[in-house]
């Protein structure tokens, strides 16, 4: 017994590479979009082991399991399921608005997709999922191939010696359930959307391939350009090259065993045109290494703090940002470029020139389209409200979710900020375990500023901004929600704020419920007006807190969630938006529109 699972073990472990590989979407790709079929698994017995009839008996723990697409020769078999008898669903999509008997579903749903395929000599396939949410157990022709946690981070498995040239098929188990101590846990404030949310894909790569680089410009000297390129099961003597054809800039030099290019780029006084909201400017960045030629469009920023004011190439940057979640039109998890289009393009007319991506890594489609239209960005983990904080589990979770986010969006010049958690309550357990997200952040990547949306401490007539995380954030963000949650719009002028960190101050919510068409006297709550008024009132407030650098109200779209079931007003929704989930803008869109362009 003991050798088998061993074997099992190793089994798992050979299929379990995970590893993440720059730029997929600039691979040789091949979709696995479309349509596949599913199992609703409310029991689970997708595991359920069975006993076959005779001339079945072979390793029937594993003949009985749905990753096995088991169809049986014989009818008296007996087998309760049948992938290709069962409903199909388009992917990528939640699972929630494809099918009603799946819209309030959290458990497990068994995906299975058959795909013929041809790998080239001298070539190697990985399986690419950009997000599933919330576990993946991932199987291809019966074999599994790991388990992957967290619903808003790219994974991928290698498969060069699983796929077969005929009737692969791939089985997925997706579990959206929400977990104590999962990241987040069970409490949230947004729809728990589940399944093979973003693409799926197979990526073919050469024996030797480009799998990481990074590319930026020099901390120190902003007319360098450096990075790595780090190469999978380098050939030494191989030469590797990568240019910037706009610069006129070509490095050429061969990889030693260690497979890492680290280079230089110097250009002269002025040649780089530095990335802004103002001027979006993206260079084509080709890399060469044999045979393959990946491209990319990067933007050249510098981004630091000096004292309480943001420095963006050096220049004072005011943040006129609005925070978003990750929702389509028709009111499911976005991933489409369209889906992005439609939310970006409201912040750009909205007069952002930056965006608070809530409360998860977005689909890297809005995340390119940032770096494309010139809006500045804030990513986040989900490390929200009350998480695990005393969990070892629950940290190496959140540190392995932020790490699979650096690696994706690290070349994106409209990420300035990488935010480690929202409204977490103070605890030294949770201080303790944010620190630490901090400090690993910034191991992993230098470049970019670290915050976090915090709750503030009100006492005698003084709201202040005294959480121990401010030590070691380079940003000072909170939530307020003056006029909703407490307190009186009419005091707004009064109202005290006083912070203890001489660090730049991001107030990273403030809001109110409209029901959009709702009208009546500004006094009153869920009108139109009464949503007006409060962002009237709250920016008084804000224009003179200390050390403001920039604020997203919450939020620029209605979007679905559990708690929010006020009959003809909420009816799911989280009315806060500036514009309903219908695409109608309401009276305080003009409020902020109108501020931002005074800014
Ligand atoms: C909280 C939280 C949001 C939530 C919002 C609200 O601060 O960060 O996720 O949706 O307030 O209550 O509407």
């Amino acid at each position: 017994m003991r050798i088998l699972l061993f074997f099992v073990l190793l089994q798992n472990f050979a299929y379990a590479q995970q590893i993440t590989i720059q730029n997929s979407k600039n691979r040789q790709i091949t979709h696995l979009n479309g349509d596949w079929n599913y199992i609703i698994d409310p029991y689970e017995t997708g595991y359920y082991s069975f006993h076959l009839d005779e001339y079945d008996k072979k390793s029937d723990f594993q003949m009985g399991a749905f990753f096995n697409n088991y169809h049986s020769a014989n009818k008296n078999n007996l087998i309760e399921y049948d992938f290709d008898k069962s409903p199909k669903m388009r992917i990528p999509n939640d699972w929630n608005t494809q099918d009603e008997k799946l819209f309030y579903y959290e458990g497990t749903v068994w995906f299975k997709k058959s795909f013929d395929y041809t790998l080239a000599k001298h070539k190697r396939l990985f399986l690419n999922f950009a997000a599933v949410n919330y576990q993946a157990d991932v199987y291809l022709n019966g074999k599994k191939l790991g388990t992957h946690v967290g619903g808003f981070t790219s994974f991928c498995f290698e498969i060069s010696t699983v796929i077969k040239e005929k009737d692969n098929y791939l089985v997925v188990k997706v579990d959206n359930k929400r977990l104590k101590d999962a990241v987040p846990t069970t409490n949230t404030d947004w729809w728990n959307y589940g399944g093979l949310t973003r693409e799926v894909s197979l990526m073919e790569v050469a024996d030797a391939f480009i799998e990481d680089y990074s590319i930026q410009l020099d901390k120190k000297n902003n007319t360098t350009i450096a990075g790595y390129i780090k190469v999978n099961t380098p050939t030494t003597g191989q030469p590797i090259s990568i240019s910037i054809p706009a610069l006129k800039k070509i490095i050429t030099d061969t990889l030693g065993p260690t497979g890492i290019l680290n280079f230089s780029i110097h250009t002269g006084m002025g040649a780089i045109q530095y990335w802004s909201p103002k001027n979006p400017k993206l260079y084509e960045i080709i890399i060469d290494y044999n045979g393959e030629t990946i491209k990319d469009r990067i933007g050249f920023r510098t981004i630091e703090t000096n004292a309480a004011t943001i420095l963006l190439n050096g220049a004072p940057i005011f943040l006129k940002g609005i925070s978003i979640h990750e929702e389509n039109a028709t009111g499911g998890r976005g991933k489409t470029i369209e889906d992005a289009k439609r939310l970006l393009s409201w912040a750009k007319e909205l007069g952002c020139n930056y965006v608070r991506l809530a409360h998860y890594p977005h689909n890297e489609n809005t995340i390119r389209l940032a770096d494309e239209l010139g809006l500045l960005v804030w990513e986040e983990i989900p490390v929200y409200w009350t998480i695990n904080f005393k969990n070892p589990a629950t940290y190496h979770n959140a540190e392995n979710q932020l790490n699979e986010m650096i690696d994706r969006d690290k070349n994106r010049a409209s990420v300035i900020i990488w935010s480690m958690a929202n409204e977490t309550p103070l605890s030294d357990e949770r201080t303790f375990f944010i620190k630490n997200l901090i400090k690993y952040t910034k191991s992993k990547d230098s470049t970019r500023l670290v915050s976090a949306a915090l709750l503030t401490q009100y006492s005698n007539g003084v709201n202040s901004i005294n959480d121990p995380l401010g030590e070691d954030l380079d940003l000072i963000a909170f939530n307020q929600y003056l006029g909703w949650y407490g307190g009186n719009l009419e005091d707004a002028e009064t109202i005290k704020w006083t912070s203890k960190y001489n660090k730049p101050l991001i107030v990273s919510e403030f809001g109110g419920d409209a029901k959009q068409g709702l009208h009546g006297d500004k006094k009153e709550r869920w009108t139109e007006e009464y949503q007006a008024y409060l962002y009237i009132q709250n920016l008084k407030m804000i224009d003179k807190m200390p050390h403001l650098a920039g604020l997203s109200p919450w939020i620029l779209v209605d979007f679905r969630s559990p708690r929010r079931l006020l009959p003809g007003i909420q009816d799911g929704y989280n009315r806060k938006g500036l514009i309903s989930n219908k695409g109608i803008k309401k009276k305080a869109f003009w409020v902020l529109n109108k501020y931002y362009l005074k800014k």
